[in-house]
């Protein structure tokens, strides 16, 4: 598959995800929310669910959470057009309460597909339950955030969740840390993936 094939069908999933009615969030949503940013990005960054500005505009961290992202986005020498952002669960859990075990598990294929097609080289799982659903099952999140692993070519740097910052103020010091990090992983990473000009690469 090409790479405009690849966009084309990650429009497609996404177009699955806004009719999605496999779960009980589809009955309470106002909007699914797919993910947004480039489909050719190099670094994705997969969060929880959408709260209640992402319900309300379809879009993924645009509320006070997506507004910290940001900024620590550009720690990482990162923008937002050119990373790929989505969440475990594409729909609002109403009070923003925690996703149960069988939203994950109905929304699971979708997020599979978006990696399958996005093909990132660096996925950072923001927060317990995004670690806990791509890297492992009891993955603490205050032990490993920050330190990458590799899994089937993928480097995972599982970060805290931006919330996380904004209710607790120490983790500022230590998620803008790892941002800053982040930065030196990701071009690790894609300069160890680009062949040297001339060469060819097994
Ligand atoms: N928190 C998330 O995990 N995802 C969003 O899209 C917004 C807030």
């Amino acid at each position: 598959m090409d790479f405009s094939d690849a966009a084309e069908s990650l429009q497609e999933v996404h177009a699955q995800i806004r009719r999605c009615r496999r779960c009980p969030l589809s009955r309470s949503r106002a909007k699914a929310v797919p993910g947004d940013g480039a489909p050719g990005a190099d670094v994705m960054f997969v969060g929880e669910a959408p709260g209640a500005e992402e319900d309300r505009q379809g879009r993924a961290f645009v509320g006070a959470a997506g507004r910290l992202l940001t900024q620590l986005l550009k720690l990482a020498g990162l923008d937002r057009d050119t990373v790929f952002i989505t969440n475990v669960v594409k729909c609002r859990p109403p009070g923003n309460r925690d996703p149960q075990p069988e939203e994950i598990a109905a929304c699971n294929e979708y997020l599979l597909s978006q990696i399958a097609l996005i093909m990132p080289k660096v996925i950072c799982p923001l927060g317990r339950f995004a670690a806990q659903t791509l890297i492992e099952k009891n993955l603490s999140i205050s032990r490993e955030h920050g330190k990458p692993r590799r899994m089937s070519g993928i480097l995972y740097v599982p970060l805290y969740h931006p919330a996380a910052g904004l209710h607790q103020a120490k983790l500022i010091d230590s998620l803008e840390a790892d941002f800053r990090e982040l930065r030196r992983i990701v071009a690790g990473e894609l300069k160890s993936a680009t062949p040297e000009p001339g060469t060819t690469r097994a």
